[in-house]
């Protein structure tokens, strides 16, 4: 086996990362991938920094230690509290050739392509919108921009336990989009700042003003992953492309395999995993 080569990996803290890696697949589909869900410990969103960055710093030991040299962190709450600190503290000391991105930074960059109003708005976990990761973030990017925040920690049990369509979700989706709104009337473009929410998009689009533009993050983080590989040629030498995908879950196989199915409408292959 070639170890120079691996697949690219896709974290997150459960079945949510993988609105993203379908976005990936269909931007990328000759790149193999690993996704690697740490079901057994979800949610991350309700965590306290410490345990989000343990949780996260042995996923990405392991995942370094099966062959991948790129890691996405496809969780909004591990990418606002550990992707830093992993990247500046612990990458230099255990490969300095790896690498490991978030999904806040390529949201933050193309915002400012579609706000007319310069009023942003951010829905995410407890976890992220405490971080204050975006709104840092957005504000590096574009100065003009201010940045509303709202805490949504019922959407990811909601769809967690396959209720995204049912009607009680919708009285969670109100009381949040309320939450946002009333903060100021002007937010013409929402960030869906959490994996799982691009589930809830049609429920969510429906309590939004009519012209809100809604930004699910999968597209952004492959079109930001292209334009980094082809800007990192090295990197890119790195990633196997043999169009192959193998699930990892820290939980139970079948329990992964039946959710996932719902995520990607596709039926899939999953491993155990021990992290
Ligand atoms: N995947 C997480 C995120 O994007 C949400 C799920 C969780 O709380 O673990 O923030």
């Amino acid at each position: 086996m070639n170890n120079n080569i691996g697949p690219i990996a896709v974290f997150d803290s459960g079945y949510g990362g993988l609105t993203v890696l379908d976005k990936l697949r269909k931007q990328m589909p000759d790149y193999d991938f690993i996704y690697l869900g740490d079901n057994a410990r979800t949610p991350y969103g309700t965590r306290s920094f410490d345990v989000v960055y343990q949780y996260t710093l042995e996923a990405v030991k392991k995942l370094f230690s099966m062959g991948v040299h790129l890691i996405i962190l496809a969780c909004n709450t591990a990418s606002a509290k550990a992707l830093r600190t992993i990247q500046q503290k612990d990458l230099p000391l255990i490969d300095p050739q790896k690498r490991v991105l978030g999904v806040i930074r390529p949201s933050a960059e193309v915002i400012s392509s579609y706000t007319k109003t310069n009023k942003v708005g951010v829905l995410g976990t407890i976890g992220t919108v405490q971080s204050l990761s975006y709104p840092m973030e957005i504000e590096k990017q574009s100065a003009a921009i201010t940045v509303y925040q709202e805490a949504c920690p019922m959407w990811v049990p909601l769809v967690e336990n396959g209720e995204a369509n049912s009607e009680g979700t919708d009285y969670f989706i109100k009381k949040n989009i309320e939450g946002l709104i009333s903060q100021n009337k002007d937010i013409d473009t929402v960030i869906l700042g959490c994996t799982h929410y691009p589930l809830l998009k049609d429920k969510i689009k429906a309590y939004m003003p009519k012209d809100t533009t809604i930004l699910s993050q999968g597209d952004i983080v492959a079109t930001s992953l292209v334009d980094y590989l082809k800007r990192h040629p090295e990197m890119d030498e790195r990633c196997r492309k043999n169009g192959e995908l193998t699930f990892y879950t820290t939980e139970n196989v079948d329990k992964f395999k039946q959710t996932a199915g719902y995520f990607l409408k596709e039926d899939i292959e999953v491993k155990h995993i021990h992290l």
